[in-house]
């Protein structure tokens, strides 16, 4: 059994459709559900598994903590659960997480927004303003994300007063984009520039945690900004219309996970798991859900900007000239 949370965002789809050729090319049957990103129907397609029984259970939450009935369950029925890229949270029914080093993913956007401003060497008084904008409250990987770009990086030059956040919406909860939607992040940034850049104050920089909230911010930086200048903007999957926005110079680096990595990395984990075998997980890997410390496989994260795009998505096979014309 494969739960998936959403078709609306490429990348789920891209997981889906990879994950069920794997494990059918390995032999299995494969149940794929996709939950509109709702939590009850997640929840309702979970218990219909467990009911069938699967063998196995994989799990890309819409909400790591909403599924706790269901997979207490599955584990009664002796089903082992593999958390599919985001943690199944405040659970003690989880086997195995596999995912990307997902605090990772914030230090690159978080650091190359240093390195672009060079903040380490800015001259005292200098200043930069920058506006932040991450995921769903719910998805345990917005909270990695925002640690590894803000707490872990740019927080010290937030403090020390270079980076000038002009809106005051700086901590978690403010910045937060609800099912991380396109129209939400869109719909913040036009209030954003209407309150506090309409004057044509410049903006710096952009930090969003994935493209699906910066392809937002870039539409209405287009529609509204009249600062002279591009920001920086940083984002995380490499989608086609943000890789687009990359080569026009509208976006200005993304994070390329490679979605096919990690469903051949969790199907061998299905494999492992259901032969009884050793499941290879990264040492000092594991991820504490707050209830146990959950067996992790973590992928490599990788930076990508216009510069080896080509290299990355194109001669890889995981995009063609055709999808990013
Ligand atoms: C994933 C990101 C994705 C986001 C929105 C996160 O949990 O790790 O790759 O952009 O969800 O779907």
């Amino acid at each position: 059994g494969v739960a998936m949370p959403t078709k609306d965002l490429q990348r789920w789809n891209q997981d889906g459709t990879n994950m069920k050729a794997e494990l059918e090319a390995a032999g299995y049957t494969v149940d794929l559900q996709y939950a509109s990103n709702d939590i009850n129907q997640q929840v309702s397609q979970i218990e219909n598994m467990v009911s069938e029984p699967v063998d196995c259970l994989v799990v890309a939450s819409i909400d790591g903590s909403s599924l706790s009935t269901p997979l207490s369950d599955a584990k009664a029925k002796g089903i082992p659960i593999i958390a599919y890229d985001r943690l199944l949270t405040d659970t003690d029914a989880v086997d195995y997480y596999a995912t990307f080093d997902n605090e990772e993913v914030g230090r690159i956007q978080g650091k190359y927004i240093v390195d672009q401003l060079k903040l380490a060497d800015a001259k005292a008084g200098t200043t930069y303003n920058i506006e932040l904008f991450t995921g769903d409250p719910g998805d345990n990987n917005a909270q990695l994300f925002w640690k590894g770009a803000i707490t872990d990086t740019l927080q010290q030059y937030i403090d020390s007063g270079v980076l000038v956040v002009k809106s005051g919406q700086k901590d978690f909860a403010s910045c937060a984009t609800a099912e991380w939607k396109t129209e939400t992040a869109q719909a913040r940034m036009d209030d954003l520039i209407s309150s506090y850049y309409a004057d044509g104050t410049k903006i710096d920089a952009v930090m969003c945690s994935n493209d699906s909230t910066a392809l937002g911010v870039e539409n209405s930086l287009a529609q509204n900004y009249n600062g002279g200048n591009q920001p920086i903007i940083t984002g995380q999957d490499c989608d086609k219309p943000n890789v687009k926005n990359m080569i026009a110079g509208k976006q200005s680096m993304s994070v390329f996970k490679d979605t096919r990595e990690l469903a051949k990395e969790t199907v061998k984990m299905v494999g492992q798991i259901l032969s009884g075998s050793t499941v290879d997980t990264t040492e000092g890997g594991a991820y504490n859900n707050g209830k146990i410390d959950v067996p992790t496989y973590l992928c490599t994260p990788v930076f990508a900007d216009a510069s080896n795009y080509k290299q990355l998505l194109i001669d890889s096979g995981y995009y063609t000239e055709a999808d990013l014309a």
